[in-house]
């Protein structure tokens, strides 16, 4: 069976798309899934997360692949190689579970360059409609491209994705089967997410219609939204979302029930301590005099990932 793509986007910053992508990809490696993480952030969050800030700068100065390679083969018109580029087991989920961690495609800082390479790479034939919707669809395909070759030897890959809808976050769009879009419970970062899905729908839309043009004409399966996840919510004494937080949740599901998780995160400052160590918050609701906050986090969390493979098992690509 070949690995569930899922891509964490959202356009707003700081919402929580690394910190969901770091925990569903580790999370996911407790229950004996194999697990890659691509970092498509030229901010390399995920890289730091995963092996830390100075380690990533070092494997960089050391010439070690990274996503950026995949974009640039593109544009050398050569296929890159899977096996330079994936770092094994480099993800670590827990000290004491060194036999399942996740793989890793780091993120470099020079992939926000390709947003712009790419956008400004024309075709040979300007006037040909054929060649320019040949090369859209080939500029959208990058990652699927690369992805497809390696599907078969994962359960579940994660993108993490840049706050943007450019041509990276496309790709990313292109690539994968499901999209998550995590949230604050607050008026500026729920306000654009009926939004997101307009667009992203008709991204898939575009997609679609490009592939049917393709000689032969090829068949594109739209990325479906698996869900919204609230982040950083803070609950009150009876262990439910606070009003306020509440109220935006509550908004979310009146616009459209079935796409919210029941799940949220709790804003939980050991998230934070956890990332110095580069490592999930799993570990640290193990540790003796754990706070109570960090135990029920960690609960949470394997609710979203129950959760999430509920709502992604049902239409397992083939
Ligand atoms: N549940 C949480 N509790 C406490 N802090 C959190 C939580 N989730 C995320 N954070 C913190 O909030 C900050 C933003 O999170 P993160 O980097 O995951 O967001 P992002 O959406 O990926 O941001 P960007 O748009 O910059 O890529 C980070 O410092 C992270 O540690
Ligand atoms: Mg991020």
């Amino acid at each position: 069976m070949s690995a569930i793509i899922t891509s964490i986007i959202n356009w707003k910053g700081g919402v929580g798309k690394t910190t969901l992508a770091h925990h569903l990809g580790t999370g996911l490696t407790y229950r004996r899934k194999r697990t890659l993480l691509v970092d498509l952030d030229p901010q390399c969050n995920l890289s730091y997360l995963s092996v830390g800030a100075a380690n990533h700068l070092q494997l960089v100065r050391q010439g070690t692949p990274t996503i950026h390679t995949v974009f640039d083969s593109f544009f050398k018109h050569q296929a890159s190689s899977p096996q330079d580029i994936i770092l094994k087991q480099m993800v670590t989920s827990s000290k004491d579970h060194v036999f399942n961690h996740a793989d890793l495609i780091l993120s470099h800082q020079d992939l926000t360059m390709y947003d712009i390479k790419l956008s400004a790479h024309k075709s040979a034939a300007p006037d040909s409609f054929e060649e320019h919707s040949q090369l859209q669809l080939e500029k959208v395909a990058i990652l699927k491209n690369f992805l497809r070759q390696i599907r078969d030897r994962y359960d579940y890959i994660f993108i993490d994705c840049p706050a943007s809808l450019h041509l990276i976050t496309q790709n990313a769009i292109f690539a994968s089967d499901y999209y998550i879009v995590p949230t604050k419970p607050d008026h500026l970062s729920t306000i654009g997410l009926s939004g997101i899905r307009k667009i992203i729908d008709k991204f898939n839309r575009q997609f679609a219609s490009l592939c049917a043009y393709e000689n032969p004409p090829a068949s594109y399966t739209p990325a479906q939204l698996a869900g919204v996840v609230f982040n950083m919510v803070h609950e009150n004494h009876k262990g439910l979302p606070k009003s306020a937080h509440q109220h935006y949740i509550n908004q979310m599901r009146n616009q459209d029930h079935s796409s919210v998780f029941d799940q949220y995160m709790i804003e939980c400052d050991d998230i934070s301590e956890a990332a110095l160590k580069h490592q999930p918050i799993y570990p640290l609701s193990k540790q003796r005099n754990a706070p109570k906050k960090t135990v029920k986090q960690v609960e949470y969390l394997h609710h979203i990932l129950t959760e999430f493979m509920i709502r992604v098992r049902e239409e397992v690509p083939v």
